[in-house]
């Protein structure tokens, strides 16, 4: 049995969540190993015979901390690899990092043979009520069946460019100078914060700690939005983006199998054009109709 590393990125879980769906969907074909980017150890690549590789769509683009990661790989000349992202809202844009990450990947000699986007509930901007919520996890279960049978396969991959989206996305990178002014301009409603310090220990990139019972920020954030999601007294505020600001993770378990009808989305549902034809193209994928 060929060894499979899934190594993601995941600011507030969605990633994650879809990482451990296909985790389980290839372990009757793969030794599988889950792991946090930022766990990853060249050793680990080194071992693997495929590679999956996760992260979050942040401003039409993927984090910076992924890219520099992917950068940053060795040792996977002539490895499969497979890729997926989350992302929370349908529109096409959102598959151009596929593009940079197939062109990546093709530098190093790696051979893509999937590419797949997951709309998961979102971790900013507003938060996805229950049952659009519930909708977004039971079809990215579907989603990761047909993408587990798809990497089985072992075919080579295409993912399909066009260069009016690639120009957007590059004009959105500037949200990754701003994730650092940002980052620096967090501030803590002293009178909420009980100095649990959970945001400090769960950053990611070490943007966050305590000092003299303070909560304090630096330059390094890349506005995963673990902190702010995550925080048990939601006394976290986002500078400029503070009316963005989603408190509470989702609960996948519940979302999966909860009393909701499914799908549930039709033009009463609330934001449903950033939906519709997302879904519309996956249930075509997914033979659905
Ligand atoms: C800074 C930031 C930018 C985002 N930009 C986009 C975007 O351009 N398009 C989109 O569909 N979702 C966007 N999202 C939503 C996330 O992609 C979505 O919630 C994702 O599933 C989060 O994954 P995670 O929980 O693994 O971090 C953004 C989220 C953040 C925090
Ligand atoms: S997680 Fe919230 S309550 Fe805990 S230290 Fe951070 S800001 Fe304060
Ligand atoms: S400071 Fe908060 S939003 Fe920024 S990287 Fe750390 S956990 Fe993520």
């Amino acid at each position: 049995m060929g060894k499979l590393l899934i190594a993601y990125f995941s600011g507030t879980g969605n990633t994650a969540y879809v990482a451990s769906l296909l985790g389980q969907r290839l372990s009757s074909s793969f030794e599988v190993v889950l792991r946090e980017m930022t766990e990853v150890t060249e050793d680990d690549v080194g071992k693997a015979d495929c590679l999956g590789l996760g992260f979050p769509v942040h401003a039409f683009n993927a984090p910076e901390v992924f890219y520099r990661w992917v950068k940053g790989l060795k040792n996977v000349r002539g490895k499969k690899v497979f890729a997926f992202s989350t992302s929370g809202e349908g529109l096409r844009q959102n598959d151009v990092p596929f593009s940079y990450l197939a062109a990546l990947l093709k530098r190093k000699g790696a051979v893509l043979i999937s590419a797949r986007r997951y709309v998961m509930p979102y971790d900013i901007i507003f938060r996805v009520e229950e049952a659009m919520a519930s909708t977004m996890v039971r079809y990215a279960g579907l989603l990761s069946a047909y993408q587990a049978a798809e990497i089985a396969r072992m075919e080579e991959f295409a993912v399909p460019r066009n260069t009016l989206r690639r120009i957007v996305s590059f004009l959105f990178r500037i949200e990754w100078p701003y994730a650092r002014f940002q980052g620096k301009r967090m501030k803590v409603d002293e009178n909420g914060c009980s100095r649990c310090g959970l945001c400090a220990s769960n950053c990611p990139v070490g943007n966050i700690r305590l000092e003299e019972g303070k909560v304090v920020f630096s330059r390094k954030c890349t506005m995963c939005m673990r902190c702010v999601m995550n925080c048990p007294r939601d006394c976290i505020r986002l500078f400029l983006l503070d009316s963005w600001r989603v408190n509470g993770s989702y609960d996948y378990r519940k979302l999966a199998n909860g009393d909701y009808p499914f799908p549930c989305l039709s033009r009463k549902t609330k934001h449903a054009w950033l939906y519709y034809s997302y879904y519309r193209d996956l249930d075509e994928l997914l033979g659905r109709y």
